[in-house]
């Protein structure tokens, strides 16, 4: 399969702060693909620099075989490179169905979102079942589903998340990884942040662990789950 998204030597600096310092990475289309590692490795900051939320300072980002590193954050939306905002950034005074509708809003073909709305409150019924109260009332879980399904709203090629399961009970972590796992199935391309390392990689085709804002480990999700360096890193030996 080609590479959806292709990332050659991505740098991103605050200041004189250097957070990545040159990674290259491959997005596999139909793919999970987990980008791993403690904190501070700069995940977070390669995710903003995808979404062109943060300038890059050198590299190239190529989606769908374009450059899309100089784009605004709508354009690269539209271009259909969509995170999912972190649980807690949905907008707790609106109502399930406001924060759905927003998801929507870059999208030029308004014809189609009510059939993608009914789609969504498919797979997330305890969304349709709250679709007039606020999101602030929603569990930590429901607000986690909610961001995700206001990313599907906005019809991804790409969907982006900065680790989905922080602050979430470990029953309610195995149910966001099952819904990746699922939509992944259903043919989404998914980058996955995150910290939770064993489950991240265990739904993942490929993976990549980045320490001090460099790529150190490239390999399937399964050959990394049994390497012995992130044995010792990352699963407590
Ligand atoms: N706004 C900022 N200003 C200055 N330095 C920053 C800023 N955001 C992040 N950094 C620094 O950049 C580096 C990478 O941070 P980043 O948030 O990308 O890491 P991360 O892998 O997402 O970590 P975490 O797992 O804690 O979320 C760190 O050294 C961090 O301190
Ligand atoms: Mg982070």
């Amino acid at each position: 399969m080609s590479a959806l998204l292709e990332v050659t030597g991505l740098e991103v600096a605050y200041g004189h702060i250097e957070a990545v310092k040159g990674i290259d990475f491959k997005l596999k289309e139909g793919e999970i693909t987990s980008l791993v590692g403690a904190n501070g490795a700069g995940k977070s900051t390669t995710l903003l620099a995808l979404s062109g939320l943060i300038k890059k300072a050198k590299g190239s980002i190529k989606f769908e075989g374009e450059e899309v590193g100089g784009l605004a954050p709508h354009q690269v939306v539209q271009r259909g490179l969509v995170q999912v905002a972190e649980g807690r950034a949905t907008l707790t005074t609106m109502s399930v169905r406001e924060n759905l509708e927003l998801g929507a809003y870059t999208r030029k073909d308004r014809g189609n979102i009510k059939a993608d709305l009914d789609r969504v409150l498919q797979r997330f019924p305890r969304l349709a079942e709250r679709l007039d109260q606020f999101a602030g009332n929603l569990s930590g879980g429901e607000q986690q589903m909610l961001a995700i399904g206001r990313a599907l709203m906005a019809r991804p090629r790409l969907l982006l998340l900065d680790e989905p399961s922080m602050g979430l009970a470990p029953i309610i972590v195995q149910d966001i990884f099952r819904t990746l796992k699922e939509i992944n199935a259903e043919g989404l391309t998914i980058f996955l942040v995150e910290q939770n390392v064993r489950q991240a990689l265990k739904i993942a085709q490929h993976g990549y662990v980045l320490e001090n804002g460099k790529i150190v480990l490239d390999d399937t999700g399964r050959n990394l789950l049994g390497n012995p360096r992130v044995l010792e890193a990352y699963l407590g030996g």
